[in-house]
């Protein structure tokens, strides 16, 4: 059982929740929801131990794992390594132990250190922790071929699993999941969903994907202004069950209004009369009846529109004799296509088919093998938005500075209109870049990219992180954008409504189909 007593968090006058009092039972598959910034991933960390509540206390299983919202934090660790370190006393015990061994120091204290190491080494059961950790890759789908690659070079999907296996190296009571989802395939999230299934212990899982909550929770706690609270069901019966909380509300508080309006009639005629008496009661009356706060609905749309600054010439891009290979085979061969100003290309394949590698093959941040080409036309200003942006907005500064610097000549009413639109209101602008919630940095570069008015979008899965409502304010800005876009992504719903031509990836090829996504999938299905 994982409980949480009392527990307050505030941030910088914000606060996130107050006194919640709440538990998750083994057995049960708790989904922890509400919009970007509501406090999902500052709740799981109280959760896991890593940051300490203002107040109250959380006691959990004794063997807690944790995937963090951040995918990239271990880019720099092989993927064999990064599974060990989820059992981290016996990862410091074994790095501390080779440093000494790779030093050569023989000194007595050496040794004495060397000896209690090599204690925690075998009570974690470290000379079988290689073999175990090879073993648990293998059960999630990742051959041994790929265990010494570093996570860096590993796809969306296969990064997931390996972090999934980290979290279940040392078979953990409780799991918690920080947005697993993303970046993932249809056919990953399925497997997800049943690996899901079999697990007996407490797990509590954030996503913004509405049909995987559905699919997989018992149960939904909700995060909506400053309190938690439980739900039995899945996502939709969640809403469902608000929906009806705020309709029963308007009720009662419309029927108190019309008693109110009747009395203060009343009042308002006899005031000056003689029935005194009566007029004081009421005058009591309507004090008590002040109507109830309707819970505000936390659920906020932002304003997404890309503008261009100055039009492309009509020819954008010609991609000729594209070949890639990374030395497993290609990932494809002799791609050509040529693209025209307003075409909005969707970027479709699976985990691991190459469509970041494509995208950077566009931006030249990555070099076409052979003789390939790629020339970009007269005029055209491109934009990039990469899959993994943990570091694209430096810390130590305030985000209106942030935004502003990328255009020193914009005023202020720019950039606080910008600002705004993305749901960064009041004080936001003096909010910190390194406090960014996933779903509020990827605003962020949205506001650089609309301030930038590129007349090229190449976009990377753009929705990871996203709530439903951002989701849905992005497929609509795209749809609107003038420029030419290239956009990667699973989103079947930005596909549908924002993409006039789609690049599908598989076995090597790609294939180049002049209409929409739904036109696609009558065609060749999914
Ligand atoms: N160290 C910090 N200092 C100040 N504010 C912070 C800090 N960490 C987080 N915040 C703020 O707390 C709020 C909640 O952040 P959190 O990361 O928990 O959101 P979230 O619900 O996980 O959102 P998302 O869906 O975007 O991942 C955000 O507004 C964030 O800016
Ligand atoms: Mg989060």
């Amino acid at each position: 059982m994982l409980t949480v007593a009392n527990v307050s968090k505030t941030y910088s006058g914000k606060k996130l929740f107050i006194d919640v009092t709440t538990s998750f039972a083994p057995g049960n598959r708790y989904g922890l929801s509400g919009p970007n910034g509501a406090g999902k991933s500052t709740f799981m960390k109280i959760l896991e131990g890593a940051l300490e509540p203002d107040d109250g206390s959380v006691s959990r299983p004794r063997k807690t794992a944790y995937l963090k919202q951040d995918q990239s934090a271990y880019n720099e660790h092989t993927v064999l390594d990064t599974v060990m370190m989820g059992n981290a006393v016996l990862w410091e015990a074994m790095v501390e132990r080779n440093k000494i061994y790779e030093s050569g120091d023989e000194s007595d204290e050496a040794g004495m250190r060397l000896a209690e190491l090599e204690g925690v080494v075998a009570e974690e059961n470290g000379y079988m922790a290689e073999s175990e950790a090879e073993e648990l890759l293998q059960g999630l789908g990742i051959p041994g071929e790929l265990h010494q690659t570093l996570m860096s070079e590993m796809s969306g999907g296969n990064k997931v699993r390996a972090l999934l296996a980290q979290a279940l190296f040392g078979a953990p009571d409780c799991l918690l999941l920080d947005e697993p989802t993303n970046s993932l395939d249809l056919d990953t999230i399925e497997w997800l969903e049943e690996f899901l299934y079999s697990y007996g212990g407490v797990l509590v899982v954030i996503s913004h994907d509405r049909r995987f909550l559905n699919d997989v929770c018992t149960h939904i706690a909700d995060i909506d202004f400053e309190t938690i609270i439980t739900y039995p069901g899945n996502y939709d019966d969640m809403v469902r069950a608000k929906a009806a909380v705020r309709e029963r509300q308007l009720m009662q508080n419309q029927a108190r209004e019309k008693k109110i309006s009747d009395l203060k009639d009343f009042i308002a005629k006899f005031s000056a009369g003689t029935r005194a008496t009566q007029v004081q009661s009421r005058k009591k009356m309507v004090e008590k009846l002040a109507p109830a706060d309707v819970k505000r609905s936390n659920i906020a749309r932002p304003f997404i529109r890309f503008e261009i600054g100055r039009e492309s010439g009509k020819h954008v891009v010609d991609v000729e004799h594209v070949t890639k290979d990374w030395g497993e085979g290609p990932l494809y061969t002799d791609f050509r296509s040529h693209v025209n100003r307003g075409d909005r290309i969707g970027i479709i394949g699976k985990d691991g088919m190459g469509k970041t590698t494509l995208l950077k093959l566009l931006t030249g941040e990555y070099k076409v093998d052979g003789k390939g080409k790629i020339e970009w036309g007269h005029e055209t200003n491109v934009g990039y938005l990469p899959q993994e942006h943990e570091d694209t907005i430096e810390p130590g500064k305030t985000i209106d500075r942030w935004l502003h610097d990328y255009k020193p000549q914009a005023d202020l009413e720019e950039i606080r209109g910008l600002l705004g639109r993305m749901l960064f209101r009041g004080d936001d602008g003096l909010k910190q870049t390194k406090t960014l919630s996933g779903g509020e940095r990827v605003r962020m570069l949205f506001c650089k990219l609309m301030l930038l008015k590129h007349n090229v979008l190449v976009l990377d899965e753009p929705t990871n992180h996203l709530d439903l409502e951002g989701c849905s304010a992005l497929a609509e800005g795209l749809a609107e954008y003038k420029g030419t876009l290239f956009v990667a992504t699973h989103d079947r719903n930005l596909l549908s409504e924002a993409c006039t031509r789609i690049w599908r990836i598989r076995d090597g090829e790609i294939l180049d189909f002049q209409g929409s996504y739904d036109e696609f999938v009558e065609r060749y299905g999914h």
